[in-house]
């Protein structure tokens, strides 16, 4: 291995930037940081910065009194230099990397002014990273690219080259919210808030000349854990100067700290249900020791009951947190976010869209993806989700030409914006992400959470470019092999969105039945007769009537209800015929031969790459898509098997 992969920024994606005279005015921390890149990139390509004299490019940051957005940045052509201007040094670190992603483009020619903003203002990444490696979850909860780039077996990394060079990643697209460690709290995450806090801080001092404010992911016991009270209540006054006092000191040492990320009575975490309080309650309570200081506690919505009874057919995991927190619009103060995972259940490779989004008009909501691929294989398989995460921002719950999810999200449909947050992919990895393409699902994170309306496919084309500058087969192949593989993944896994069929605990591989007879809410209640879940109003267990018109109708009837999230939403028979004209059993069959045979058209197209990719990277894809192709071989002979044992339907294609 060549020691860390340069992810989309290695130096010859400096070229255009680097070969010309520039000049960077401006103080501050972040503007520095454009200095040294600016630096470095004409070091590597024979420019210059300059103080004085003409400059091919300009690059601004000033006042301006008809701009109030730091982000916000305005690029064009004056006479033969190309300008950049910005009010702040974030922004003129964004106007930086926009010029980068256009390569010479933006050297040529003539072009007026133009002004580019954020379309979201929030744009997040949480780590669930532990500081101690945990007996199950190890360093990273639902990692799979290596150890933290943060933490290693029990204390903040001495040498935080890694997480600098991250930092650096992300603010070149534009993400500017960390969240530093698991939801889940262990005992000694838990004092990343108090005793450990100088590790934070060094941390925050990684992240801030990108842009980056830091989170911390507190426990909601902590005032019993840490504060030595008897009680967590978050109506007791102790509790709340407990509170108070602890975020008072965390901003005497990080003024700029963004706030807290809380998972409360989720999965065993602790919450305000122990005292008979609700979200708002509990949220608030924090809320309120942040308020003074700016600072937003990000809590979130995945709250069901994980010890259910499989047989109960009138408890339903996917109504859990609309039943939990739709009662509560209007209740959270304003510097509370409520982040609302994107699905129902729990990021799967279908869902619907979460009801919640549509079910507080009054509450600040974060819209919660999944990059790193738990149910998506793992980063051993090539799954580009930058497609799902562009289809839920752009889907419109209350109908054609209404609101979107990202209207939502961004604060443009009622309340106030609550952001696009996303689990991270990242480790200690050479390839940063284990698979070298997983790296294109958080570049697409960060472009997508920037500007909603991108396209998929275009966002994959900057992604190529910068990362694989100059060979046009290699871009035609990546496209081949990364723009329909959500799709390929969703085809030999679990059909119609009924979900899961993953081997319990690890969540890699095929285990139909794996989640059948269990606690966690996750079933597909097949039989000889049929399969999926009823969740309708009229005889199922009315989740689709948490949705608003015209969606609870097409939902509700088999009519109109999606293919593609049939069995989320119906029990049907085998021989049930979808608006494809196929039946739901040979649609099953299908698809699954489909997705296999997809998966072996990518290895092939990749095996091509042979000499016009690095051989690190090549190797590295090459092992994972045998691994991938054996794994999807496996799914589609689990699945079909499975579904003629049932139903006893013969596959009409292998007559
Ligand atoms: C999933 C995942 C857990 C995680 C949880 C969450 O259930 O398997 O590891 O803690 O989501 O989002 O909180």
């Amino acid at each position: 291995m060549i020691g860390v992969h340069p992810a989309w920024l290695p130096a010859s994606a400096f070229r255009s930037v680097g070969s010309r005279r520039v000049r960077v005015t401006g103080d501050g921390p972040v503007v520095a940081t454009v200095r040294a890149e600016v630096g470095a990139a004409v070091a590597e390509h024979g420019g210059a910065l300059v103080d004085d004299g003409p400059a091919d490019l300009e690059l601004v940051c000033a006042p301006d009194g008809a701009e109030a957005d730091p982000e916000a940045f305005v690029v064009g052509r004056e006479g033969a230099t190309t300008v950049v201007r910005a009010i702040d040094g974030v922004g003129l670190l964004y106007g930086l990397h926009h010029l980068v992603r256009q390569g010479e483009t933006a050297f040529a020619g003539e072009a007026r002014p133009r002004r580019h903003a954020p379309r979201q203002p929030v744009r997040m990444l949480d780590h669930w990273d532990n500081v101690d490696v945990h007996p199950v979850m190890g360093q990273v909860e639902r990692g799979y690219s290596g150890g933290s780039i943060f933490y290693d077996d029990g204390v903040v990394r001495a040498d935080l080259s890694r997480a600098r060079a991250y930092a650096r990643l992300l603010g070149s697209i534009g993400v500017n919210r960390v969240g530093l460690n698991n939801v889940n709290v262990g005992r000694t995450e838990a004092r990343l808030l108090t005793d450990l806090l100088p590790d934070v801080v060094r941390l925050a001092d990684v992240f801030r000349p990108h842009g980056i404010k830091v989170h911390l992911s507190v426990s909601f016991a902590a005032p019993i854990t840490l504060g030595g009270l008897p009680t967590a209540d978050p109506l007791d006054p102790a509790v709340r100067d407990w509170w108070a006092r602890t975020t008072t000191e965390v901003y005497a040492a990080i003024p700029d700290f963004g706030g807290y990320v809380v998972k409360a009575d989720s999965e065993g975490q602790p919450g305000p249900f122990a005292y008979g309080r609700d979200h708002a309650d509990g949220a608030n309570a924090l809320a309120r020791a942040l308020a003074p200081f700016g600072g937003t506690v990000f809590w979130r919505a995945f709250v069901y009951d994980h010890r259910q009874d499989w047989r109960d057919r009138s408890t339903d995991r996917a109504r859990a947190a609309y039943d939990n927190f739709a009662p509560l619009d209007g209740a959270f103060d304003p510097n509370v976010v409520v982040q609302v995972k994107s699905g129902p259940m729990d990021f799967q490779v279908r869902e619907p869209l979460s009801p919640v989004i549509a079910a507080m008009p009054r509450t600040r909501l974060a819209i919660e993806f999944q990059v790193t691929q738990e149910y998506t294989g793992h980063q051993k398989h090539v799954c580009h989700l930058v497609p799902q995460w562009r289809e839920v921002l752009g889907f419109e719950p209350w109908g054609e030409g209404r609101p979107t999810v990202a209207d939502v999200a961004a604060g443009r449909a009622a309340a106030p914006a609550g952001g696009v947050v996303a689990v991270s992919n990242v480790g200690d990895d050479p390839f940063w992400t284990g698979h070298p393409l997983a790296q294109a699902n958080l570049f697409g994170f960060g472009r997508l959470a920037w500007d909603d309306r991108l396209a998929p496919e275009a966002v994959l084309d900057e992604w190529i470019g910068l990362t694989f500058p100059g060979s046009p087969t290699v871009r035609e192949a990546l496209h081949e092999v990364m723009d329909g593989s959500w799709l390929t993944y969703e085809r030999y896994t679990a059909p119609l969105g009924v979900g899961f069929m993953v081997k319990p605990g690890e969540h890699y591989g095929p285990s139909v039945d794996g989640y059948e007879y269990s606690q966690w809410g996750t079933y597909h209640f097949a039989d000889r007769d049929g399969v999926g879940v009823d969740r309708t109003c009229a005889t199922g267990t009315g989740f689709a009537g948490q949705f608003p018109k015209p969606w609870r109708d097409r939902y509700e009837s088999v009519a109109t209800c999606p293919d593609e999230l049939l069995l989320f939403f119906h029990h049907v028979p085998y021989d049930h015929v979808l608006h494809s004209g196929t039946t739901v059993v040979q649609h099953i069959y299908d698809t699954h031969f489909a997705g296999r045979e997809e998966v072996r058209r990518m290895a092939e197209t990749w095996a091509r790459l042979e000499g016009d990719v690095p051989p690190a990277v090549f190797d590295r894809v090459t092992e994972l898509l045998a691994e991938q192709l054996r794994s999807a071989t496996e799914w589609r002979d689990h699945v079909n098997t499975y579904f003629w044992r049932k139903s006893g339907v013969p596959d009409l294609r292998q007559k």
